[in-house]
């Protein structure tokens, strides 16, 4: 079987900043709040004419450049999103077409926040079996356009924003890739975070905001639980020790449930990566963000051992044991 190695990193953030002090302006909160609870200082959103599919092309050139690879070398595209452009067409037909990849495989996967992570073991798969030789996967969001700005339970966390990786076979005795994913669901919590209007249950228009829905205390929770619980589990099924981790890198919803997932793995926390409070919580896009944010900034060096673990409505999560 071949090798499935992250070949390259790219991620994009728009340019509007949204600090705590506007989000006083919107809802009964405070900058210190805001703050203490979540970790989150401002968070970036899309201007009114920018929208999840331009995240995800320029994340996708900018892994495109990271692995010196043309689109033409891609064969196949798949972009992690709960926040399409459209329901119809997907936006991953939407990059193929604007970055000139060939008429490939171009699809989306909707897992909320564990998306990016799912879209990393259906392209293990493919690489590994020796179907595909370069596949794409971005992660890509626009939650601020499903976000009730005049509820403080959930205004003060979404954001948007987009990472990508292109993962790549080898041969190579000297590379190692990716080494374990997992993924798994539980849909009886999905009322738990969920968005109640805008699909074929209740279309648009008919009653329900198309807007996110959250039992916040709950999910924070379940979230420390599944995150903590997923990175024991790779660690079991690949006999690998803790010790040798080198990068935790939890999805970044909220820095209290970070730390809690790093303390309940008693794992030490200048390990962890950690990028919500300048950015905010950009679901699908957190994880390749991260990962990216710490490459950039010399902390994450080639053959460094990543565990990149997420949890997100639906409920689904998952993980992956990887060496950069
Ligand atoms: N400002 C001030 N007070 C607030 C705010 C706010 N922005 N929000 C809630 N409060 C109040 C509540 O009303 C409550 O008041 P009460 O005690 O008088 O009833 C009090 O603060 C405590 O509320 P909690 O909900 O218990 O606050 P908590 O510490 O749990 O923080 C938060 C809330 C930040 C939402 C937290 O629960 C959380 O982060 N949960 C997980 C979120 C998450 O990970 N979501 C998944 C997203 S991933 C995806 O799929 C998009």
């Amino acid at each position: 079987m071949y090798k499935a190695v992250i070949r390259g990193v790219g991620s994009y953030l728009p340019e509007t900043r949204l600090t705590n002090s506007e989000i006083e302006q919107m809802v009964e909160t405070s900058d210190e709040w805001i703050q203490t609870r979540t970790g989150i200082a401002e968070r970036r959103i899309a201007r009114v004419d920018e929208a999840t599919s331009d995240f995800a092309y320029h994340a996708a050139q900018a892994a495109l450049a990271d692995a010196g690879l043309e689109p033409t070398d891609i064969d196949l595209l798949i972009v992690a999103t709960e926040t399409p452009d459209y329901l119809l067409p997907p936006v991953a037909c939407q990059v193929q077409a604007r970055l000139g990849c060939r008429n490939i495989g171009a699809f989306d996967l909707h897992a909320t926040c564990a998306g990016f992570l799912s879209a990393l073991q259906v392209a293990e798969q493919y690489v590994k079996a020796g179907v595909h030789q370069h596949v794409l996967i971005v992660g890509a969001d626009t939650l601020s356009r499903f976000t009730d700005y005049e509820d403080r339970g959930t205004c003060i966390l979404f954001a948007d924003g987009a990472g990508a990786f292109v993962v790549s076979r080898s041969d190579d005795p000297a590379d190692t890739g990716v080494i374990a994913t997992t993924i798994h669901s539980d849909g009886t919590y999905f009322h738990n975070l969920y968005i109640p209007g805008g699909g074929s249950r209740t279309p648009y228009g008919q009653g329900a905001k198309a807007k996110i829905v959250m039992d916040g205390r709950k999910i924070f929770k379940l979230a420390v639980n599944v995150m903590a619980t997923t990175a024991e589990e790779l660690l079991a099924k690949t006999g690998r020790q803790k010790g040798e981790i080198d990068w935790l890198i939890p999805h970044q919803a909220n820095q209290r449930i970070i730390d809690a997932v790093a303390e309940s793995l008693d794992f030490p926390q200048e390990k962890v990566v950690s990028t919500i409070q300048n950015i905010g919580n950009n679901s699908s896009a957190t994880i390749p963000i991260a990962v990216d944010t710490a490459i950039r900034d010399g902390r994450i060096q080639r053959g460094d051992l990543l565990m990149l673990v997420a949890f997100g409505g639906g409920l689904v999560w998952g993980g992956a044991l990887v060496q950069y």
